[in-house]
């Protein structure tokens, strides 16, 4: 674990958010992230970088005998400035095609490999070797950042989460019917968290929070102040 600093008396705290698909995880860590001027690290959206090279390239990550040099011959970048999340890959921006349906169908195949895993976790490393920072995903409190200051594992209800996701893909001008949407998140919480490396688990040193009834604002005040009573 790096020293944290300390900038104007604060600590720089690594808080990690994680949680099931649409549960809020990334809204919530962003404005957590902007909150306390920390980096805003989404492991998520590496993953899917990582799927939407194999998609383009069309390989099949379970049949290929050469997984390690296609991944070496990856480049990838995670940027957030001005509040803006953006994601590259070998110098593309691919912010907006990694939310593609696409991706997120062959997602699990990709993530569940431990060596993108390695590859993935190396990155969100370095990212988060200054500052202080929200890293969310599936295992950020548990494997990645296991000594992380503040650990938050978020969640909702499936109706509430599919709800949620199928009104952002709208915001995308993706429509998918609320039923394949809860069947596609269902699929995916089951293999995120049955899958054998790194599954989706909840850290037992973590603060529970269940946002179903919750608002928007609540949730980050909720997190805002618990990072507050550790010196944020
Ligand atoms: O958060 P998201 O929906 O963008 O994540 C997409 C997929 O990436 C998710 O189904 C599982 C995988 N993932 C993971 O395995 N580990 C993480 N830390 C984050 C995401």
């Amino acid at each position: 674990m790096r020293n944290k600093t300390v900038k104007d008396g604060r600590k720089e705290l690594t808080i990690t958010i994680d949680g099931p698909a649409g549960s809020g995880k990334s809204t919530t860590a962003q404005k957590v992230a902007q909150a306390l001027d920390y980096q805003y690290l989404d492991s998520g959206a590496l993953y899917r970088v990582i799927t939407l090279y194999f998609l383009r390239g069309n390989i099949d990550i379970e049949a290929t005998s050469d997984l390690q040099r296609f991944l070496d011959a990856i480049s990838l970048d995670m940027r957030y400035e001005k509040n803006q999340l953006s994601v590259w890959l070998n110098g593309d921006n691919v912010t907006d095609q990694i939310r593609a349906p696409r991706v997120s169908s062959e997602i699990s195949s990709v993530a569940a490999d431990n060596r993108v895993r390695k590859k993935v976790n190396e990155i969100l490393h370095r990212l988060a070797r200054k500052n202080g920072c929200v890293a969310e995903g599936r295992d950020m409190g548990s494997v990645v950042f296991p000594n992380a200051d503040l650990k938050i594992y978020m969640s909702a209800s499936l109706e509430e989460r599919s709800r949620r996701r199928q009104k952002q893909l709208d915001e995308k001008g993706i429509h998918t019917k609320q039923k394949k949407v809860k069947t596609e998140l269902e699929k995916r919480d089951l293999k995120d968290s049955t899958r054998e490396h790194d599954p989706l688990i909840r850290p037992e040193d973590s603060v529970y929070l269940d946002n179903s009834s919750m608002s928007f604002d609540e949730q980050v005040q909720f997190i805002i102040d618990l990072a507050r009573q550790r010196g944020a």
